[in-house]
């Protein structure tokens, strides 16, 4: 039914069960399968089912090019409807809620901006306030470059470690108008991690320690090397029950390594393994002694963070300037405070749904959470997978494609959403045919990925399932080159170019070779010709 008036192309099995489904369901599938096509065709299809008008259902993108897309596809989907209340429903289509997550949030922070002291016109600039707080971090610094904390860190790290390095990285990534942090109770907290942790890492390392000590000092020089430290790696804990973190630091500085050379062998094999572990043990065990050591130092510079955070939320509330990061926590925050502004919302939308998942964070899961809390309750706190509304949500992404782990995109999130919701009565279903890509492309990826993605059980490693291709092959055959950047397995800590800078040099020269040299043919309107 879908097909004879929906105008793009007959939807494959799969994507009709996501298009009809009828409970909350995250779709994850590959590039090109057609989960955005998907998407677009299951907003005309709820609006068929249901006696909904178009501003009833929340649509959310990541990106404004991909929100005005989706609004287009939409739209002109449903102009080719000819049922009365569609087309009527068409004709109201600028009421549509289409739009990126940031955009939402940021109305919803503009509703309930007096909750958290700001006036509603603020204006969202990433570029403005990271100046100010450069500023204010530097003035901070500069006001209380006297005090034991602020002194102890310009004395290790610089004036640029206090002003850039704590205040100023803090400041952008963890200070937002949502909510103050508690500086002395999350110390205190801190300081109880590292009491639990303590005993975990003193054995981990003793034991690596031991290993090589007992299996492997007659045979590796690097291990004769430091055969008295190793030896009396045992007694670490009992030095941290004395408080005796000198002689700790002496004996964890005594140890340095150096990986066995030459060909390689099982035992140099373990050998590595073991030294990689007691170098990774090595340094937690120093930042707890560094805890412990300077604790009237960490504890001052946590009075001045208090101070820090106090003053840049006076300077944003008078600048009337956020970030993205603000706006999103504001948005959550006021959703969980203000319940009638969250019951508000609620009853607006019937239905939501959410493209590029992959891409979104523990906030934005929160947001979507509660909005889609069940209609009788009104809880005080973020709801859990059993108290969200049967079938309000419909989530699609491809872990594959999680590109935004700068902004706290995390993989493990959305994989654990597709757990929740299944276990709770949702759907979790894949596609498995690729509508965009040539075939030879097509079993290039299937086999890369199945080689690549080996522990789909790891909950930060994306799940990979292989598409089949349903485009015929083109004139081209096509051709696949594989760029890759060795690693070396030595101690050298720095290498001419890093990852980025070669990556980003590899393309570059392929592109120009391309293009300069003819050397790589497209197919254009059926005729092949060079790029
Ligand atoms: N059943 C189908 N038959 C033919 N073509 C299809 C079908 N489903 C989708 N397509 C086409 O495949 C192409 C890719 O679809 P779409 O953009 O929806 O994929 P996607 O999964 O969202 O991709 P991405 O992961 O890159 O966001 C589009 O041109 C779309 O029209
Ligand atoms: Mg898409």
């Amino acid at each position: 039914m879908i097909q004879s008036i929906f105008m793009l192309p007959n939807f494959d099995a799969d994507q009709l069960a996501a298009i009809n489904s009828t409970v909350n369901t995250v779709v994850t599938a590959g590039a090109g399968s057609g989960k955005t096509s998907v998407l677009a065709a299951r907003f005309i299809r709820l609006l068929r089912t249901h006696d909904i008008s178009v501003d009833q259902i929340l649509t959310l993108t990541f990106t404004n090019k991909a929100a005005a897309e989706m609004h287009e596809r939409i739209h002109q989907a449903l102009q080719r409807e000819t049922d009365p209340r569609l087309v009527k429903e068409s004709t109201q289509f600028h009421k549509a809620q289409i739009s990126t997550i940031d955009s939402f949030c940021a109305q919803i922070a503009r509703n309930s901006s007096s909750l958290f002291g700001l006036a509603p016109d603020f204006s969202i600039d990433e570029d403005a306030l990271t100046r100010l707080i450069d500023e204010l971090a530097f003035d901070t610094a500069l006001t209380h470059a006297q005090r034991p904390g602020a002194r102890a860190l310009t004395a290790r790290y610089g004036f640029h470690g206090l002003a850039d390095g704590l205040l100023a990285r803090v400041g952008s990534h963890y200070l937002s108008l949502a909510e103050e942090i508690d500086f002395p109770t999350l110390l205190a907290r801190q300081y109880d991690a590292l009491l639990a942790a303590r005993p975990l890492h003193c054995r981990a390392f003793t034991d690596a320690a031991q290993t090589l000590y007992a299996d492997y000092r007659e045979r590796f020089k690097t291990v004769a090397d430091n055969a008295g430290p190793l030896s009396r790696a045992g007694t670490l804990s009992e030095l941290f029950a004395a408080g005796r973190f000198t002689d700790i630091r002496a004996l964890l500085d005594a140890l340095t390594f150096r990986k066995p050379g030459g060909r390689s062998s099982a035992d140099g094999e373990i050998v590595k393994g073991l030294i990689d572990r007691l170098r990774e043990e090595q340094q937690h065990l120093a930042s707890i002694v560094t805890a412990y050591e300077e604790e009237e130092f960490i504890r001052d510079l946590f009075d001045l963070l208090a101070l820090f955070q106090r003053e840049l939320a006076v300077r944003k509330r008078m600048r009337k300037l956020v970030s993205f990061q603000d706006v999103a926590r504001m948005a959550v925050k006021a959703l969980q405070v203000n319940l009638p502004l969250r019951r508000y919302y609620k009853r607006r939308y019937r239905f939501i749904m959410i493209d590029e998942f992959q891409d979104n964070n523990h906030l934005q899961k929160e947001l979507l959470s509660l909005l889609a809390e069940r209609g009788d309750l009104e809880l005080p706190r973020v709801p859990g997978p059993s108290e969200l509304e049967p079938d309000k949500l419909f989530f699609v992404g491809d872990e594959k494609q999680s590109i935004y782990g700068f902004r706290g995109a995390q993989v493990d999130i959305f994989k654990a959403l597709k757990k929740e919701l299944k276990d709770h009565g949702g759907r979790a279903l894949s596609f498995r045919n690729n509508y965009r890509s040539r075939p030879g492309l097509i079993e290039f990826y299937n086999r890369l990925f199945a080689g690549v993605m080996h522990s789909p059980s790891l909950p930060f490693e994306a799940e990979f399932e292989p598409l089949s291709a349903c485009l015929p092959a083109g004139k081209i055959r096509p051709q696949i080159r594989l760029f890759y950047k060795p690693v070396a397995d030595t101690d050298a800590d720095e290498e001419d170019l890093s990852a980025v800078e070669a990556e980003a040099l590899t393309v570059a020269s392929f592109l120009r070779d391309a293009v300069e040299k003819e050397q790589l043919m497209i197919e254009d309107h059926g005729a092949v010709r060079p790029l």
